[in-house]
């Protein structure tokens, strides 16, 4: 019965506090690997966090992905976020428009009622294309808003489904497999041990920068659980939003 799956999922959340170092687990019901509308779930629990840690003004660093983008999709009308701005994290990696931070984030402030700014910088971006635009005017004014963001939402996902999807060519993905990478998060890399072992070149939020943020990852599903577990095992956020599926991977039972 319901309560007994509520008991059932606090005891899971406490069990994934230990294990992972995270402040705070959420799980919600299901596998989003099996099913589609747990992905929904995640994004309603995501939601109602970010509403509880939301302040007036507040800015809001999003990332992208398909579990972002189920998350923005949960938004509803609200008096605190609609004095919010919503902004991507890091400038384009490679993903499908619909999936890009750029494109959530507007996503979120048009369901919420928030602003939001966008961060056009191209995918691949040479070492020179990289230093001469983060010294454009109109970059470093969004990079600024980026940095003064409170909260940060992104996704986690397997490191070489994250390079297949995108297309990061083949040399790129056998460099994974030697160095054994795991996981992937926000264009880092990171091995099992949760060391990084590549970072896309784009500009936006570095690792580094998020110290003093409230950070929350949300991702579920089976196969994601090595990925999680590798990916907090560099830096234990603030929230994890999780479905059974993964968590009970997570936790080989
Ligand atoms: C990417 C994000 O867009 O989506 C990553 O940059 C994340 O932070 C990935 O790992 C997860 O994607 P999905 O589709 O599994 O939610």
């Amino acid at each position: 019965d319901m309560m007994a799956e509520l008991l059932g999922h606090r005891r899971l959340e406490e069990k994934l506090k230990e294990k992972l170092g995270v402040s705070q687990a959420i799980v919600v019901a299901g596998d989003s690997d099996e099913e589609e509308w747990v992905k929904q779930e995640l994004g309603r629990a995501c939601v109602d966090e970010l509403k509880r840690v939301a302040k007036k003004g507040d800015v809001f660093a999003v990332m992208g992905g398909t579990t972002l983008a189920a998350v923005a999709n949960m938004v509803t009308p609200d008096e605190t976020l609609a004095t919010t701005t919503f902004v991507p994290a890091r400038g384009g990696l490679g993903e499908k428009v619909e999936i890009q931070a750029n494109t959530i984030s507007a996503e979120f402030a048009r369901r919420s009622g928030a602003s939001y700014r966008l961060l056009h910088v191209p995918d691949q971006l040479s070492e020179e294309a990289y230093h001469s635009l983060v010294l454009e005017r109109s970059v470093r004014e969004i990079l600024d808003v980026i940095t003064s963001s409170a909260v940060v939402m992104h996704g986690i996902g397997d490191a070489r489904r994250m390079a297949a999807r995108r297309d990061s060519g083949q040399p790129f993905i056998e460099t994974l497999k030697r160095e054994e990478a795991v996981a992937e998060a926000f264009g880092y890399y990171f091995n099992a041990n949760g060391e990084i072992i590549h970072k896309q070149r784009t500009i936006g939020l570095q690792l580094g920068e998020l110290e003093g943020k409230y950070v929350i990852s949300i991702a579920g599903g089976h196969t994601k659980a090595n990925a999680i577990l590798a990916y907090m095992k560099n830096r234990p956020s603030d929230v994890l939003v999780t479905d059974e599926g993964a968590a009970r991977r997570l936790l080989s039972e």
